[in-house]
């Protein structure tokens, strides 16, 4: 949005929102316990930190810094603060709504205005404005700042809520005027609440409340994926991870030192593309050279399949088989594949949760023969443990995929492989998934020793 200049008497008009721009993110700490102690810090709003951009940045579309948003009362005054206190707040901003929800951020340094700028208003901002929008006749009534939800997803052009909000699905008709509001403010076109995922095809529970149907356009990353939220899960908090899988090449710290760069891929529980669709769409063609997916839900792939042309990847795209089948046959004559995928992969991605280990055969069925490497996911308390335990699995799924005995290989200790090397090369954490369980992912490498046929 474009910098908008202010003057000094718009400034002091629409002081009702105030809030002090902190650029120091250190001392916003101290600032807010300095404004408590004085009563100036407006309990009913909360600390933001949003990117800000400086008129020539935006210009110039150049990066944003982050600063901080403290909100306090219109009786404030700067020189309320404490002298070193004040040094740290380089912009003191003036902020008030304009009538289409945006806010005015005027900034103030040496008491002078030099800059202004609109910004449009946080989600949050916009769903206590709903919420009080919808107060006379709404059932969540008086004081909106107690009712604001403090956690929702945005999917496209849908908004989810967790389970529960609203007061759980009875809520959903007395709540209608309050559901169209937050739709409304938000700009969305439905409003919905999360259920459970869970079950083989971690199918979507989600239900929407307000809103005709659930399919929607999300983007992340640079990639567009189209679902249905009420049929096909996504998880907002793996999108780090998803950006991880299409950046990533070998680390040059490994002990093991190995030296593909993995071209083939093959992604054995694609469901809507969550890693598929980065690893063509972000991938230089020269660094991916293709990507086998196999999901057996066909709800999924039926999403995963309405995502290809607005990532301008083609069906017939010569980088991309999809499969849909019980990736466990992966490799195997009568399995999704065909046994056509045997032997063929420099990656294998196994992004199941809670555990993947049911794959592990398959997995080293499609690896390339010499070798290559392993995404496992899984949920564990620490990632030392789940490295460990990556490891044995991974030994003892090559053990048994050699027709290896357990008693072979005299003088090797628990987990140790006579025919392969493994080395859990990287442990990396996605998410918190549950209290004190996290989900992780391992990228292994494996080498195994050449047998004819
Ligand atoms: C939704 S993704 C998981 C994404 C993310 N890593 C998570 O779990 O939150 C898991 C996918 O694996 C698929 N799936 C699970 N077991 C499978 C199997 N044996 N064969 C093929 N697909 C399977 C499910 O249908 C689902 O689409």
């Amino acid at each position: 949005m474009p910098p908008h200049r202010v003057s000094r008497r718009e400034c002091a008009s629409v002081a009702s929102n105030l809030s002090i721009v902190v650029r120091d993110l250190h001392a916003v700490k101290s600032i807010k316990q300095a404004l408590e102690q004085q009563g100036l810090f407006d309990r009913a709003r909360k600390i933001t930190t949003r990117p800000h951009h400086t008129q020539q940045q935006q210009q110039a579309a150049a990066d944003s810094t982050a600063v901080s948003y403290v909100p306090v009362l219109a009786s404030f005054d700067a020189a309320s603060l404490p002298a070193d206190l004040l040094e740290s707040i380089e912009l003191i901003a003036s902020n008030g709504s304009a009538a289409n929800g945006d806010q005015v951020i005027a900034f103030v340094a040496d008491g002078d205005l030099c800059n202004a700028q609109v910004i449009p208003p946080s989600d949050s901002d916009r769903i206590a404005q709903a919420l009080l929008r919808a107060g006379p006749s709404g059932c969540y009534v008086s004081d909106a700042s107690c009712l604001v939800p403090t956690r929702w997803e945005r999917l496209g052009d849908v908004v989810l809520f967790p389970h529960g909000t609203f007061g759980g699905l009875d809520g959903a008709e007395k709540g209608g005027i309050v559901l169209r509001e937050l739709a409304k403010g938000l700009g969305v076109k439905a409003v919905g609440v999360q259920g459970e995922i869970e079950g083989p095809t971690r199918d979507s529970k989600a239900v929407l409340m307000w809103g005709g149907d659930g399919w929607t356009t999300h983007r992340e990353n640079g990639v567009v994926y189209r679902f249905d939220v009420t049929t096909n899960m996504f998880a907002s908090g793996n999108g780090t991870e998803r950006r991880r899988m299409a950046e990533w090449s070998p680390p040059e710290d490994c002990p093991c030192q190995p030296s593909e760069t993995g071209s083939v891929v093959v992604d054995m529980y694609c469901g809507i593309g969550y890693f598929t669709l980065p690893l063509l769409a972000l991938n230089p063609r020269r660094s991916i050279a293709k990507v086998c997916a196999c999901d057996w839900n066909p709800r999924a792939i039926e999403a995963f399949r309405a995502s290809l042309p607005l990532n301008s990847i083609d069906d017939l795209d010569d980088r991309l088989e999809i499969r849909q089948g019980d990736s466990r046959l992966l490799g195997l004559p009568d399995g999704p594949d065909e046994a056509q995928w045997s032997d063929t992969a420099d990656r294998v991605l196994m992004g199941l949760i809670p555990f993947c280990w049911d794959g592990l055969p398959a997995a080293l069925r499609v690896l390339k023969r010499s070798g290559g490497w392993l995404h496992l996911h899984g949920n564990a308390p620490d990632g030392r443990e789940f490295g460990e335990r990556v490891g044995r699995e991974v030994r003892a799924a090559v053990r048994e995929g050699e027709g290896e005995n357990e008693g072979e290989g005299e003088g090797e200790g628990e987990g140790e492989c006579a025919s392969c090397e493994v080395c859990v090369c990287h442990v990396e954490g996605v998410k918190s998934y549950a209290p004190r369980v996290w989900h992780w992912v391992a990228d292994v490498w494996i080498r195994r020793e050449q047998t004819n046929g």
